[in-house]
């Protein structure tokens, strides 16, 4: 049987500099010192970089997925870049290390994790999306435009392994089930779902022809919350390109018209997320606008080669000004809808208190006003 290679991405916000904005190169190094002392044991090979205030850890193996031993050691590392976060008092140093210790898997204990099994083909091309200040629906419209939309996937219509089509597994973050649809066939179903980005998922594509795996996204806070929004997470992606499934160009064409997706600052406002480079992954503006990089790789007997920093190129400019224009737009509206999120999206939010405040305040609208105006003038509120 052919060896298979797994591809893992896990990720965590262990602490930025400043605020909410970077992952210091001290974090990154503290964390790649761990991976670099598993290479050949529990690692064929890795690769460390940030996307603003989070740590993307790429790592390859043979151990398969949600894998204890490759867990533990993306753990590892996750608690030695906290401890250098500590130490630099960085802020929010620990964010996202929920626990205090590992326990088999790290889903469930706050990093993200994106992985997949397969056989490594011939060439195997594959593209690693990072993102910052937005959460794992932000993938549902790329995900249709990649796997479903001919427009921007040509090989949809011309590579008779695409025609088939893909398969999507969406997840019910409220409902906390999982639900496999077929694309072309459900397309408008399909949608009717995952256009709803408060309650569904992206997490998985399959190709039908053969059932091979094409795409996975980091979901794991919205697993853990079932029904209630206890906060986002900036996600992480990995899609395999070319020979049947979209080209490398096709894959990136899904952020070339930037959508607005929820998040941004203090995880409360709808904005664009933009295609940056690597060295441009560092949200500052109102905390962002949202970030995706894209870093191609191909894997070589499990050997990340690149990777080749894809949204640097110059053809996403114009993405990049777009997004800056939406950002101008929306940030006009300040703390009204639609830059605000509905209260059900927002990671904190102060209306409850509001409103036990204006408990008392509040009169039905059919009762004048009239008979209630002494009583607010005893309290002082008016003249
Ligand atoms: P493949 O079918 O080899 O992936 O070629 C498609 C392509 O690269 C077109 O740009
Ligand atoms: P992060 O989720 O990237 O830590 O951002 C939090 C925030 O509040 C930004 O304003
Ligand atoms: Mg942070
Ligand atoms: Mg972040």
């Amino acid at each position: 049987m052919e060896e298979k290679v797994t591809l893992s991405v896990i990720k965590a916000d262990v602490g930025g500099l400043c605020g909410h904005t970077l992952a210091p190169e001290e974090l990154l190094d503290a964390a790649e010192y761990v991976l670099e002392n598993a290479l050949d044991e529990t690692l064929i090979d890795y690769y460390v970089t940030n996307c603003g205030d989070d740590i993307d850890m790429i790592m390859t193996h043979n151990k398969g997925t949600d894998n204890e031993e490759v867990h533990k050691l993306a753990w590892d590392a996750l608690e030695a870049a906290t401890e250098v976060a500590k130490e630099l008092k960085l802020y929010g140093a620990g964010q996202d290390l929920l626990s205090t210790s590992f326990s088999g898997n790290v889903k469930g204990l706050g990093p993200g994790c994106a992985e997949m099994e397969f056989v490594e083909r011939p060439s195997e091309p594959v593209v690693v999306f990072c993102c910052d200040k937005t959460d794992p629906a932000a993938f549902n419209l790329p995900f249709y435009r990649m796997f479903s939309d001919p427009f921007s996937t040509a090989g949809l219509v011309y590579d008779p392994s695409m025609t088939t089509g893909f398969r999507y597994e969406v997840l019910d973050v409220m409902e906390h089930k999982r639900v496999f649809m077929d694309s072309p066939e459900e397309t408008y179903s399909l949608l009717a779902l995952i256009g709803n980005t408060e309650k569904y998922a992206v997490k998985r594509v399959y190709r039908r022809k053969d059932n091979e795996i094409a795409a996975v996204c980091s979901s794991e806070k919205l697993n853990m919350i079932a029904g209630e929004y206890v906060g986002k997470d900036d996600p992480v992606a990995i899609v395999r390109a070319q020979s049947g499934f979209p080209a490398v160009g096709e894959v990136l064409e899904g952020f070339a018209n930037p959508h607005l997706v929820a998040g941004w600052m203090r995880g409360c406002h709808f904005g664009p997320i933009m295609p940056v480079a690597e060295e441009d992954a560092m949200p500052a503006r109102f905390d962002g606008p949202a970030r995706v990089m894209a870093l191609g790789f191909q894997l070589s007997h499990g050997r990340l080669v690149g990777p080749n920093d894809l949204f640097a190129d110059k053809s996403f400019d114009k993405a990049r000004e777009k997004a800056l224009d939406m950002a101008e737009m929306m940030r006009s509206m300040g703390p009204f809808m639609p830059h605000r999120l509905p209260e059900s999206m927002m990671e904190y939010t102060s209306v409850p208190k509001v409103l036990a405040q204006l408990k008392d305040r509040f009169l039905e609208m059919d009762e004048g006003c009239e008979c209630k105006l002494d009583e607010i003038r005893e309290r002082g509120d008016m003249e």
